[in-house]
């Protein structure tokens, strides 16, 4: 199959891109390698989801990319360099190549910075979302995953979360613009038929995970002996994921939407298991045989008290199974995170 993969260089689609073409898939994807964090990251994570050579030389960020394109050129797979909120460039590609589903990853993720930079993030989440829609409604393209979040759960107090739940309280631009995108999804699905799943992700973490994620950046101030900001009284909670089982789920849905028709379906991907502040910290220091040293910080505005999936619907819709425990799934993070 050809599929299109959006932010194939992020964090999630390239464990994506790496798992689909294992498979012998074809890929193409679409990422802008946006400052959000440095670029240089988000070249290894291409170089590793195409198995290349990682001795790349580093020089200027558009020398860096120009150099990636040429040297990622495979039969199966095609990078362009390229920004969603620019539909003349995109269209371009959907020109160029025959293209079975969308995977849609690309997005400004992350609360805190939403609040600062909200007209980016809905330029990016919501504008950009629309172009792919759009050509897909141009093109006849027909099926479509598309990543959503647990944050449009906001804080509601009914734990678990399920997709049944009313979302209409979400405490972050960012939260917004992917709620809004699960209505224009619906939109776009029942207008001109395009067969959708929309997953709400449980915070994912995992070799690559992005620098600004809780969990990489406690592991990165540990190991340089400094203090890590600890917010709130260490009850904050959080449903975390493994990449490996995010990617089970993604490639579930895939397979779903290409065994079926008539589909618009929001899917929880969690863990189903709740891990707090205090739990977090102490897995890692455990995993990195180091202590951390706490800074203690109000709440920061925008952040949920608790997250906690209903993974029931994707059980039996998809047949999702998670299995990485938070003990386990650390391990592979931290053993990661020590070797690179
Ligand atoms: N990581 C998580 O815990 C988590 C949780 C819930 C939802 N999500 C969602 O999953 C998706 C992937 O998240 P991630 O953690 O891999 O993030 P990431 O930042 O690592 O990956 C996103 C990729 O999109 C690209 N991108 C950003 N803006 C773009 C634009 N305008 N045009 C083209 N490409 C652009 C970035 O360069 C990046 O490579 C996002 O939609 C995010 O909102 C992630």
């Amino acid at each position: 199959m050809n599929y299109l993969v959006t932010g194939g260089s992020g964090f999630i689609g390239s464990h994506l891109i790496e798992r689909l073409l294992k498979k012998g898939h074809s890929v193409i994807n679409i990422d802008n390698f946006d400052d959000f964090y440095n670029y240089q990251i988000k070249i290894k994570n291409t170089l590793e989801s195409i198995d290349e050579n990682l001795d790349f030389e580093f020089s200027e960020k558009e020398t860096d990319i120009r150099n990636l394109i040429s040297l990622s050129k495979s039969k199966k797979y095609t990078l362009y360099y390229q920004d969603i909120r620019d539909k003349k460039g995109l269209e371009e590609i959907f020109k160029t190549h025959k293209i079975d589903l969308i995977i849609h990853l690309a997005a400004l993720a992350g609360v805190r910075p939403s609040i600062e930079r909200p007209l980016e993030y809905e330029e990016v989440n919501i504008r950009g979302t629309m172009n792919l829609w759009e050509l897909c409604k141009d093109f006849n393209l027909k099926k479509f995953v598309c990543a959503s979040s647990s944050s449009v759960y906001g804080n509601n107090e009914k734990i678990p979360f399920a997709e049944t739940d009313n979302v209409d309280n979400p405490i972050s631009p960012y939260a917004a613009t992917k709620k809004c995108g699960e209505i224009l999804g619906h939109v776009y699905h029942d207008l001109y038929k395009i067969d959708m799943i929309q997953l709400r992700f449980f915070t994912v973490y995992g070799p690559r995970q992005r620098p600004d994620l809780a969990i990489h950046k406690f592991a990165k101030l540990i190991s340089e002996n400094k203090e890590i900001p600890f917010y709130g009284d260490g009850t904050t909670a959080r449903d975390y994921t493994y990449i490996d089982d995010i990617i089970d789920g993604i490639t579930k849905s895939i397979q779903y939407l290409e065994n079926n028709s008539d589909v618009y379906e929001i899917i929880n991907l969690g863990e189903s298991q709740v891990i707090n502040l205090n739990e977090m910290v102490s897995t890692i220091e455990t995993a990195m045989r180091k202590s951390a040293i706490r800074k203690n910080l109000p709440m920061q505005p925008g952040d949920v008290q608790k997250t906690n999936a209903d993974i029931t619907k994707a059980k039996t819709l998809i047949g999702y199974k998670p299995d990485t425990n938070f003990q386990n799934g650390i391990k592979k993070f931290v053993e990661w995170f020590l070797r690179k």
